[in-house]
């Protein structure tokens, strides 16, 4: 099969000498829902900001489906639909207007344009706003209007920069049914996110990115699979200054907060052996919530 988004040996060193990317590779299929996961600064937007053309890449080579982005960019960015994580919309012109002139860029004849943006207005439940300036806009509602744009020329593929960051519980799920919906009807779907439950609840497949460097590339099954572990917080008595040697993965969160991952067959007792035995005092245990904090945890921590 062809993916629809191929990256392959992606770099990204920015002016100011940061290497945002060293050498992804990532192939999305055509009709995927897709995850890009990461923690803050993993470099999910500057490879959304490259595959969108916005962002320059160091190297590199990007195909959208049958499309070179370098050499066939026209047609490859006539395929794609993209939503930034940044608001950057015009806030002096009308909803309506957002929606046209986006279509003009890909050559949408006006009254086509007109019917789909009544029509994506409606189901984004932004039709009474039809009229109004960008400027009168929640936050919320650009954020929709940001995805109203982002398919107004009918992509076969649509990438969303943290969609529904921002945006409260009840919109939250009036997005997540008009995203599956529109992955039914054969839209190819690439989001990121913060939120594992959001990726759990939409994606087929996930990438995890951290430091530039794709950790993970599996299916939302397997990865969730990972997670049969209990992640212990340790509040020390004396800080230390490195990660204690212990047949644990560990990691320490504060000089006094050892974290420490012990699988479900592990026995706490051995634990707090080799701590003991490794003199080092424990006052309080808590268990870790944030199980996107965990999964990174997992794939990042310390393994001795
Ligand atoms: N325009 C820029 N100039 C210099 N460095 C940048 C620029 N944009 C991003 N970076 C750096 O590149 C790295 C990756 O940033 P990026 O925005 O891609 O992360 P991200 O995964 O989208 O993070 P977040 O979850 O916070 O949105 C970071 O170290 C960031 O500081
Ligand atoms: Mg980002």
């Amino acid at each position: 099969m062809k993916p629809a988004l191929l990256i392959q040996d992606l770099k990204k060193t920015y002016h100011n000498g940061v290497t945002a990317l060293h050498g992804i590779n990532l192939a999305v299929q055509e009709g995927d829902f897709f995850a890009l996961l990461g923690p803050n600064g993993a470099g999910k937007s500057t490879t959304i900001g490259i595959v969108s053309s916005i962002v320059n890449k160091t190297s590199g080579l990007i195909k959208i489906h049958d499309y070179h982005l370098d050499h066939q960019t026209e047609k490859a960015k006539a395929l794609l639909g993209v939503m930034p994580q940044e608001y950057n919309l015009n806030i002096f012109q009308k909803v309506t207007q957002t929606l046209l002139n986006q279509a003009s860029y890909y050559g949408v004849s006006r009254s086509v344009a007109l019917a789909y943006s009544e029509e994506l207005l409606e189901r984004l439940g932004l039709y009474d706003k039809r009229n109004s300036l960008v400027r009168m806009l929640s936050g919320g509602m650009k954020r929709r209007l940001m995805i109203a744009r982002a398919l107004i020329h009918r992509p076969r593929i649509l990438i969303l920069d943290e969609p529904t960051a921002g945006v409260d519980v009840e919109l939250r799920q009036v997005l997540w049914g008009f995203f599956r919906e529109l992955n039914q009807q054969g839209t190819t779907i690439i989001l990121t996110t913060h939120y594992l439950e959001e990726a759990e609840m939409l994606c087929r497949n996930v990438a995890i990115i951290n430091k530039g460097q794709i950790i993970r590339d599996a299916s939302m099954d397997s990865l969730l699979k990972e997670l049969e572990f209990n992640t212990l917080i340790l509040d020390l008595e004396q800080p230390l200054d490195a990660v204690p040697k212990l047949s644990y993965s560990a990691a320490l969160q504060s000089p006094t907060q050892l974290v420490v991952e012990v699988a479900r067959y592990q026995s706490l007792n051995a634990l707090f052996q080799e701590l003991l035995a490794a003199d080092i005092k424990v006052m309080s245990v808590a268990n870790a919530q944030n199980r996107l904090e965990r999964l990174f945890l997992h794939l990042t921590g310390d393994h001795s």
